[in-house]
């Protein structure tokens, strides 16, 4: 299995190579790369990920500076929003898995109850509102994917993940 990891230079990506390797040839893009990669610039991205032709594609790549987001919406949209779309499509044509990094900022950060998938979202920051039309442009592509909306993540756990990703791929 021919696995892409976008954002590999990350806390969840640095962690994600090392236990997605276990399920086969994980090639980690980056902007320190050859080619590199940019999120800013959608396009070279989704031609980078075709030239490969995964099986699976893991995005962990994002604009996650919640407070400079507020300073960069556009450049926070096109990294969080228009390149995952494009990846998305990408995905579709392939036929790839696409496997999606979101977060609890798409909620209005009230309660403690556990949400459901369908629960109704409420950003009220450009980081969660871009995030939120990322996801959003994932699921109109049609292409297989998993959304994870984590929270406090410090390192990924590789033992489960991987399984399901066996499942699914
Ligand atoms: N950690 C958490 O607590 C948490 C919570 C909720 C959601 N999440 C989500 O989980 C995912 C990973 O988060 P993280 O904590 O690992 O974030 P992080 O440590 O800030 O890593 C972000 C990654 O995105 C890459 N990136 C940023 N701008 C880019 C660009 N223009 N082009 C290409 N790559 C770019 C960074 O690459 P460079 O090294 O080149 O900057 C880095 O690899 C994100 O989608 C985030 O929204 C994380």
């Amino acid at each position: 299995m021919k696995i892409v990891l976008l954002g590999s230079t990350g806390q969840v990506g640095w962690e994600l190579q090392r236990s997605l390797a276990v399920l086969g040839e994980v090639i980690p893009l980056s902007r320190q790369g050859t080619p590199a990669v940019d999120f800013a610039d959608p396009e070279s991205v989704a031609r980078s990920v075709r030239a490969l032709r995964p099986d699976v594609i893991v995005n962990a790549a994002a604009h996650t500076a919640v407070d400079k987001a507020e300073a960069e919406p556009e450049l926070a949209r096109l990294l969080n929003a228009t390149t995952p779309g494009l990846l998305a499509r990408e995905a579709q044509a392939l036929g790839a898995l696409l496997v999606h990094y979101s977060t609890d900022y798409v909620f209005d950060g009230s309660g403690s109850e556990a949400r459901s998938e369908d629960a109704p979202t409420a950003p009220l920051s450009v980081y969660g509102r871009t995030k939120l039309e990322g996801e959003q442009a994932i699921v109109a592509s049609g292409c297989r994917h998993l959304i994870f909306r984590t929270s406090w993540v410090y390192a990924a756990r590789g033992g489960n993940f991987a399984k399901t990703m066996l499942r699914l791929a």
